[in-house]
């Protein structure tokens, strides 16, 4: 069984899709860390994000790198929304999601291009919405935990910049699959989304 979440940043997908691999008993990838990786090693190799050949040469990166908490950052989550547009860059990462995908038992896979790109054929899929003030408020109460000091005001600012640059990119754009069922987590707990999540996997079942 492949479950595909996909939907933009801080809309909740990721809490989903970890819910529903637990409660499935899949395994699951989520696909914006490797982006993120691909991202903080252009970094780290002080190349470009914005030339497609640098960002390149970043994907081959070590599998020890996805366990760093730097690419939990919204910094890095920027420069990763950077990276994925280069088709390129996409090619490099598709058969790593692809494989992961494949996996006997099934998997849960969250991203932006999953129930479109990776997995068409899966067996169910999530499109996972909230609007930008919502998303802004619970990345701005998230990053205040962790001890920043940043503005709702800038936060939504990116938020927005980043829906724009992954809804208008020409390479796998944010949009959801036509037979995607939509979940939007506006005014839902935690608790109610990954009700509903389930209550929608099962009809598609
Ligand atoms: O989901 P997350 O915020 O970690 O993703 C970081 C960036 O990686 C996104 O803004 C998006 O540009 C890119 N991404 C993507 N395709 C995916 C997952 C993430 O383009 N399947």
């Amino acid at each position: 069984m492949i479950i595909a979440v996909d939907g933009p940043a801080a809309s909740g997908k990721g809490t989903i899709a970890r819910a529903l691999a637990r409660h499935y008993k899949l395994p699951q990838l989520d696909t914006g860390l490797l982006y993120r990786a691909v991202a903080e090693k252009v970094s780290r190799i002080g190349l470009d994000h914005t030339i497609e050949a640098d960002a390149v040469a970043a994907c081959d990166f070590d599998d020890a790198l996805l366990d760093d908490p730097v690419l939990r950052s919204d910094e890095v989550g920027k420069l990763a929304s950077i990276v994925s547009a280069h088709p390129l860059v996409r090619a490099a990462l598709f058969h790593r999601q692809k494989r992961f995908a494949a996996q006997p038992g099934g998997a849960v896979l969250d991203g932006r291009d999953i129930g479109t790109v990776i997995a068409p054929d899966a067996d169910a899929k999530l499109f996972i919405r909230a609007t930008p003030s919502i998303r802004a408020k619970r990345r701005h109460a998230e990053l205040r935990d962790n001890g920043s000091t940043v503005s709702l005001d800038k936060v939504l600012a990116d938020i927005r910049a980043r829906d724009l640059r992954d809804s208008t990119r020409s390479a796998a754009p944010l949009v959801a699959a036509p037979d995607a069922a939509l979940l939007d987590t506006s005014f839902l707990s935690i608790e109610a989304s990954v009700q509903r999540a389930i209550e929608l996997v099962e009809r598609q079942l």
